[in-house]
């Protein structure tokens, strides 16, 4: 079995390499594949980053899928700098939107699988419930309207998985931050009114591989478990690197100095309902995942 990763060097691309580096075909699969004897199968992983391939560039992704001729495309890549995205819309839409468009036509032309990685984002946080995969998204962003858009590319059969607050061993991320903030003696102030689940690429990886492999279809909401808000987050990475929580102070979204460009959700906790009804694994809480991300970071 192939998997070709696109955007294989942000911060999970890099773990969903990883992770389908050791990683088995489902033994249904494998004996599809291979005949009744089935074993000896692992994943033949492709990762291209944003140098190997640019996803807006249609005709860059048709060859690149073609050469590749994958089993299952894991479509990571996207622009993800939120605020940027507001300033910037049709290059939001091009990469987010038309680029999976993309991903879905060289994928129909190898018959390969496809999984979105979309967000809470598409959300726009009035509910006072944790979301399920059947509500009505409504974005309140450009970023959100941009990866919703990508939702609406896929295919009919795609793993679509929504998740949020992601942080991992690459990249930037809210946890690498408030470990650098720490060091310094400035202040520490985060917004305690937006709230959400913190989600570890090595946890959300793991799920994703297992759910692109079985070819599973439909949307999934995959986070880690728990919920909290931003200052509370920060507070739980001081608490977990040793440092003084009590310095990290509390403010509303409307105190933030400049104001943010782009609007959040104040509540994108996503209750994990497809995984949870369908007897699938869920992930562990986010304090299991921070500590764990904590101590390879320090
Ligand atoms: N980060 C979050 O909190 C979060 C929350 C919910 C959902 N998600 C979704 O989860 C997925 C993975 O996110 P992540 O946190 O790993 O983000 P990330 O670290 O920003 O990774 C995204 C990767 O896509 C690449 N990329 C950007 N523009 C591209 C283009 N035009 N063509 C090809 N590659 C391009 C980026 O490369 P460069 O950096 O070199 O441009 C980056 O390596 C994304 O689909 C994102 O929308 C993320």
């Amino acid at each position: 079995m192939r998997v070709l990763v696109t955007g294989a060097g942000g911060q999970l691309g890099s773990d969903l390499v990883i992770a389908l580096s050791g990683a088995v075909p489902p033994a249904g699969r494998r004996r599809a594949l291979l005949g009744p004897e089935g074993g000896g199968a692992g994943v033949d992983v492709a990762g291209l980053d944003h140098t190997s391939l640019a996803v807006e560039d249609r005709t860059a992704v048709l060859e690149a899928v073609l050469a590749i001729r994958p089993d299952v495309v894991v479509h990571a890549a996207a622009w993800t700098a939120v605020d940027a995205c507001e300033g910037d819309p049709d290059r939001a839409f091009a990469v987010n939107a038309l680029g999976t468009r993309h991903v879905a036509e060289a994928a129909r032309m190898v018959d390969a699988h496809v999984v979105y990685l979309s967000t809470d984002y598409v959300f726009d946080g009035f509910s006072a419930r944790p979301y399920v995969e059947w509500d009505e998204p409504h974005p309140l962003s450009v970023y959100g309207g941009s990866k919703l858009g990508g939702e609406r590319e896929c295919p009919p059969g795609a793993t679509i998985v929504r998740t949020s607050w992601v942080c991992g061993a690459s990249g930037t991320n809210m946890v690498k931050t408030a470990l650098r903030l720490a060091k310094g003696d400035g202040p520490l102030r985060f917004v305690d009114d937006q709230y959400g689940s913190p989600t570890f690429t090595a946890d959300l990886a793991a799920a994703v591989v297992t759910l692109g492999l079985d070819r599973r279809p439909g949307t999934y909401h995959v986070t880690n478990a728990g919920s909290t808000t931003w200052f509370g987050f920060v507070r739980a990475v001081l608490e977990a690197a040793g440092h003084d929580a009590a310095r990290v102070e509390a403010i509303s979204t409307a105190e933030l100095d400049p104001p943010r460009a782009a609007a959040r959700p104040a509540n994108s906790v996503l209750d994990n309902s497809a995984l949870r009804l369908g007897g699938l694994p869920l992930l562990p809480d986010w304090h299991d995942g921070l500590a764990r991300l904590v101590e390879v970071l320090t």
